[in-house]
């Protein structure tokens, strides 16, 4: 085994937060604890995370990983917000294909290209208001506010109650203790709940109209089912995407030649962000997974009915399959990372992030020729969470900016 640390430039961080500080790259899966009483296989290798990741042995379904715990620990499993959480991310086949099959015609390049002009337009917005000010947070005053807007265009939320809608699911992401968690989880599904109805009555040409239309047509899903469906678009939506634009910036800024070769040439943007994704996934780790047969890695066999945690930031920097795979290489062809995930649960909204976060990165570099970041790069505040890699703000000085001008 390997005892190589995952380092991203000067930085020695830990792949999933402090809980694993000794977690090796390119190691084969071990044991660890998520909590005292949750012992998990960790698995940080690539190979072994694309087995892991489209394994027919290995499983999502919430009720079943609760039954799981039950048996291994005695106690009854914690539920946090079970009103919202019946959907797709936490079932497998053939419930989940039914599901995903109601909103994946949605989420095509095709169909995604049409918002290209909204983004635009949004962003802009938030980067004249950038350019006013000496100092900006480009968490709050661009990354967080643009990927909110834009999946609730996609989605047909109502414009008058975006605002409040944001709140609510804003908090979602916070670390909230169980009883607020839940209570915040019942109001969200309410508010789904008359939203939806509001769609039945008055088709629009948006996401969450197709889903009620399409589940109406197939008559099987519960309503617990199309709520929790709808509360996984608006979180998935902006939570993740925020946060690669936030490292992506961050990223940049930390490797200036990086930077200044993109600069230079504006054309290797999209393959660049491919890289960013890889090199500093804002998803660590994807969703807890359980074993219902042994699973055999080669040198390693994790037995049934044991929980399985992959890494997806380790196996993007796992030596055996990319070259030099701690360094930032803007040029680097960077596909096959796992970055948006493997298997019948990768992301749906992969074209989604990749438009907006090339049109964010894009324009953003435009705009401000001198943008740099506003304190010291260890003087980042991470947010204390296992599964994402998320920057609690990105304080810059944006600079003198230039013009706005048409796109290249
Ligand atoms: C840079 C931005 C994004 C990243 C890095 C990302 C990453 C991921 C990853 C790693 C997974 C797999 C999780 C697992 O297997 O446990 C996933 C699934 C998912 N993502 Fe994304 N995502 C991003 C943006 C989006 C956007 C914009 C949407 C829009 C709705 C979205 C919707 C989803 C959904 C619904 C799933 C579950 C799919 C399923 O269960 O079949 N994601 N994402």
């Amino acid at each position: 085994m390997s005892d190589r640390k995952l380092r991203l430039g000067e930085e020695l961080i830990s792949p999933l937060h402090s809980l694993y500080d000794g977690l090796q790259v390119d190691g084969s899966p071990r044991p660890a604890h998520l909590a005292p009483t949750h012992p998990v296989w960790v698995v940080t290798r690539y190979r072994d995370a694309k087995t892991v990741l489209s394994h027919p042995g290995v499983r999502r379904n919430a009720q079943e990983a609760a039954k799981l715990y039950t048996r291994r620990t005695g106690m009854n499993c914690p539920q946090t917000g079970a009103s919202l959480s019946q959907h797709m991310l936490n079932a497998d086949a053939p419930e989940h294909t039914t599901m995903r099959d109601l909103v994946s015609h949605a989420f095509t390049a095709n169909q995604i290209k049409k918002l290209e002009p909204y983004i635009e337009q949004v962003t802009e917005e938030l980067l004249d208001t950038v350019a006013t000010q000496e100092k900006a947070d480009l968490m709050a005053d661009f990354a967080v506010p643009l990927t909110i807007a834009v999946i609730f265009e996609l989605l047909g939320i109502p414009e008058a109650e975006r605002n409040h809608a944001r709140l609510s699911w804003e908090r979602q992401s916070q670390l909230l203790p169980v009883s607020e968690a839940n209570a915040l989880a019942n109001e969200q599904a309410d508010y789904i709940k008359k939203l939806l109805e509001a769609k039945r009555a008055h088709p629009a040409d948006d996401v969450f109209t197709g889903l009620v239309q399409a589940a109406d047509e197939m008559k099987q899903l519960t309503e617990s089912q199309l709520v929790s469906m709808a509360h996984l678009m608006m979180m998935s939506g902006f939570e993740t995407t925020m946060n690669m634009i936030g490292n992506a910036i961050v990223t940049l800024l930390c490797n200036p030649e990086q930077l200044s070769l993109l600069r230079n040439q504006p054309e290797l943007l999209p393959g660049a962000l491919e890289e960013i994704v890889r090199y500093d996934s804002p998803v660590r780790a994807s969703m807890l997974r359980f074993t219902v047969e042994d699973v055999d890695l080669g040198d390693v066999t994790i037995p049934a009915g044991e929980y399985v945690l992959v890494s997806n930031l380790t196996a993007n920097h796992d030596a055996d399959r990319f070259d030099n795979p701690d360094s930032l290489d803007l040029t680097r062809n960077a596909s096959g990372h796992l970055g948006y995930g493997y298997g019948e649960h990768q992301c749906i909204g992969a074209s989604l992030a990749r438009l907006e976060s090339r049109i964010a990165i894009g324009r953003l570099l435009r705009r401000f020729p001198n943008l740099a970041l506003a304190v010291p790069h260890n003087e980042l505040q991470w947010l204390p969470i296992t599964f994402l890699r998320a920057l609690m703000s990105v304080p810059v000085l944006p600079g003198q900016p230039e013009l706005a001008q048409a796109p290249h």
